[in-house]
């Protein structure tokens, strides 16, 4: 189980992750990268499209990898494999908070305890997404 998160490796790592973006469109460039509670490292980049709106943004391929790989396996149990800590980097490796569809889709795989990187320093996922939708909302209309 990880303990301590060292945000200058996620960067770098994200910055890595970074330099093999596909933005033509944009032109810009983001990675991402993650430490899951296995200590895992992954990380991935934004992947556009010709359909403009197709677009990955490089947090969704980061959760797409982490999935895929065995290192994100259901976050809501609690021996479940989840992200512990995010960065995310522009092309000039300056620090990117998520857009909030990211948000979200980190929210699933690393809860409000997830640690991101913003310019202010780590802040967990909570404050960046508060009330956030969720499986208890689903619950409710289920009757669960
Ligand atoms: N982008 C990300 O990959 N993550 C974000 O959190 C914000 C935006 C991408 C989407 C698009 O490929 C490019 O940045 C410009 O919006």
């Amino acid at each position: 189980m990880v303990t301590h998160v060292d945000f200058d490796v996620l960067r770098k790592c994200a910055v890595d992750a970074m330099t093999r973006a596909y933005a033509p469109y944009s032109g810009f460039p983001v990675g991402a990268s993650a430490i899951t509670s296995e200590g895992e490292l992954i990380s991935a980049a934004n992947v556009e499209n010709v359909s403009y709106g197709l677009g990955l943004c490089a947090e969704v391929a980061l959760v797409s990898v982490g999935v895929s790989r065995g290192a994100l396996v259901e976050p809501s149990r609690v021996s479940g494999r989840r992200l512990v800590a995010v960065a995310v980097v522009d092309g000039d490796g300056r620090v990117l908070t998520p857009c909030g569809r990211c948000r979200q889709v980190l929210l699933e795989f690393g809860g409000p305890e997830l640690m991101i990187d913003t310019v202010d320093g780590p802040r967990p996922l909570g404050e960046l997404l508060p009330d956030a939708f969720g499986p208890a909302d689903l619950d409710r209309v289920r009757g669960a």
